[in-house]
């Protein structure tokens, strides 16, 4: 098997198959300090927690992380708390995927398994074929990999997609006027469980990575520059739009800043011959549902298995019908993570009329159990299959 990317979907796919005697070979544009750092998603579904238990790359994570049983939904001046471990009998675990990618990486690295950075020019070839190739350079050497099947877990900007002949693949897309300016600030999180707050001035989010690590956004125009945000500005919009009778969020060094835009995407199917794209490489969520790094997790343990069953049997049922299965959770996150985008967001004329239909809906998911219970068992993650 070859791999290309390193992030959460390349990884735990290449663990996932070790686990079952399959080799494979991970091969990573990006130097291992630079994907080490790289500051990403925080919100694991029990799905998650438990395949990487299930790998052995859980230990820190199982001293560290923290366990959240709810959300907050502040609206109209409001604090409305969501109970989804009392709807659904399921929480949320607060990890970094930053940290999940250091255990995995280092989970590979100890084992002495084939795991390559700054991996340059890597083209893939005769994925029609039974024996497709994957050509790149490292090291000042040019390599040639023949495999049984291509695992494009390459992100939103990588090779393996592009390089599918013209026609082989249909893309769904939608772009929003909104962009995040999310912070890591080194400060005790003000909140116990993460708060969307609905805001005239705009959307804004507290979550945090530890109990000293605090990670908060604001809704910002898609294309922000963040030469346009200094520190003060960013407090300022925070405390205005986080605001609370009896509640102050604390402020504290900021460390990091960037702003990301918005957008749903997909491509259908998620496989053409033996290339399988897995994770960002194949579909992008807004990241108003925290569901991400989840999507990538579940398509590569839907891949995994289907690649187990043709390298250790000989079987290449499944892996037929793995864009069929993946899809199948990815557009339920795609309608969640848009829906969710829909309802907490300032569009940027301030119509209205949309704003009374998100604080009804807002009101709705918090009065009713039904439409709370809806909104939490997306949230928590519905069951992999
Ligand atoms: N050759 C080799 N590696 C590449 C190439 C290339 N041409 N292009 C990109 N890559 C690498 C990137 O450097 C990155 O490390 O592929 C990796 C893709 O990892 P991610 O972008 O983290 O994507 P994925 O593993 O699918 O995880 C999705 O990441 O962006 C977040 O919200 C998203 O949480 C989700 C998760
Ligand atoms: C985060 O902590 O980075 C985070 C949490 C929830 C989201 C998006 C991002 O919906």
């Amino acid at each position: 098997m070859a791999i290309v990317g390193a992030g959460p979907a390349g990884l735990t796919l290449a663990q996932l198959l070790h686990a079952h005697g399959v080799e494979s070979v991970v091969l990573e544009a990006r130097s291992r300090d630079y994907v080490e750092r790289r500051l990403r998603a925080g919100v694991l579904e029990q799905g998650t927690v438990d395949l990487l238990r299930e790998l052995g790359v859980s230990a820190r994570m199982d001293a560290e992380a923290i366990e959240h049983g709810g959300i907050h939904l502040q609206f109209a001046g409001d604090r409305h708390h969501v109970p989804m471990r009392e709807l659904t009998g399921r929480g949320i675990t607060i990890w970094g995927q930053t940290e999940v990618v250091k255990d995995l990486i280092a989970a590979r690295l100890e084992a002495g398994l084939p795991l390559h950075f700054e991996v340059q020019d890597v083209t893939v070839h005769d994925v029609e074929s039974e024996r497709p190739r994957v050509r790149y350079r490292h090291a000042g050497a040019d390599h040639e990999l023949e495999c049984d099947a291509i695992a494009g877990c390459d992100g939103s900007h990588g090779v393996c997609r592009p390089s599918l002949p013209a026609g082989a693949l249909r893309e769904f897309s939608r772009e929003y006027p909104y962009g995040w300016l999310g912070i890591l600030a080194e400060v005790e999180p003000s909140i116990d469980e993460l708060v969307y707050a609905h805001h005239a001035r705009g959307f804004a989010l507290l979550s945090l990575r530890s109990p000293t690590l605090s990670r908060y956004y604001v809704q910002v125009a898609h294309d922000e520059d963040v030469a346009n945000w200094p520190d003060e500005r960013i407090w300022e919009e925070l405390q205005a739009r986080t605001a609370l009778a009896g509640w102050t969020l604390r402020e504290g060094p900021i460390l990091e800043k960037g702003v990301t835009g918005m957008r749903s995407f997909v491509v259908e199917p998620m496989q053409h011959g033996r290339l399988f794209l897995a994770g960002d490489a194949a579909h992008i969520v807004p990241p108003t549902g925290a569901k991400g790094l989840n999507l990538a997790i579940s398509d590569v343990a839907i891949l995994g298995e289907a690649l187990v069953a043709l390298c250790r049997d000989g079987d290449a049922t499944a892996l037929t019908s793995y864009s069929a299965r993946a899809l199948r959770r990815v557009w339920r996150a795609e309608h969640f993570s848009w829906w969710m985008t829909s309802m907490l967001h300032r569009p940027p004329d301030g119509d209205p009329f949309e704003e009374r239909l998100q604080l009804a809906q807002l009101r709705y998911v918090t009065s009713s159990d039904a439409a709370a219970t809806s909104l939490a068992e997306n949230y928590v993650g519905l069951p992999w299959g």
